[in-house]
């Protein structure tokens, strides 16, 4: 019958519309939650004027637990007690193949900037303070403390 078959066609466009639209849907909340940072060049130039000690490692553990645990964690997963009303969902800082691709520049220039949700950092901590967190990020994505 014409009439039917005419109605299952508007159907099946019907339906490969609303998956066109999910697909397109899917692709945008991806892109949006692996969205790369625009660092300038001259930022990600910079290089860290600390070098790394236990020490400094101890105080910026004291900074992470305060400021940023809540959100990424206290070992840094990004599955903080507050990571899960979060969107985009914070980072995961111990993914060594993610770190190995930043420098410390950048690092610095993230946790300086922020990006909703994450807030920026420049008022609240001093640059040695953010210069300590990016040895301290960095530690995290380091092989030895890959703890289960
Ligand atoms: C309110 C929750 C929140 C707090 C607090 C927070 N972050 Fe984040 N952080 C995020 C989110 C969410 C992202 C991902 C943002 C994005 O990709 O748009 C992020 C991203 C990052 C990144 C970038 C990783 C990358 O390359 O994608 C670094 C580094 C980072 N945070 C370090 C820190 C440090 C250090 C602190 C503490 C000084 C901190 N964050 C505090 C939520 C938070």
């Amino acid at each position: 019958m014409p009439a039917t078959s005419s109605k299952s066609l508007l159907l099946r466009k019907l339906l490969l519309g609303i998956v066109l639209a999910a697909v397109c849907i899917a692709a945008v909340f991806a892109y949006y939650e692996n969205r790369p940072w625009k660092v300038p060049e001259e930022a990600k130039q910079l290089k860290n004027p600390i070098p790394s000690s236990s020490q400094v490692l101890a105080a910026a553990r004291a900074i992470y637990n305060d400021k940023c645990a809540n959100c990424h964690g206290e070992s840094g997963k990004g599955d903080g007690p507050d990571a899960a009303s979060y969107y985009p969902s914070p980072t995961n800082l111990t993914d060594a193949r993610h770190a190995s691709n930043v420098t410390d520049g950048e690092i610095f220039y993230q946790i300086s900037q922020g990006r909703k949700p994450m807030p920026a950092f420049k008022r609240k901590l001093t640059e040695e303070q953010r210069w300590q967190l990016v040895l301290f990020v960095r530690s995290l994505a380091a092989p030895t403390s890959g703890k289960p």
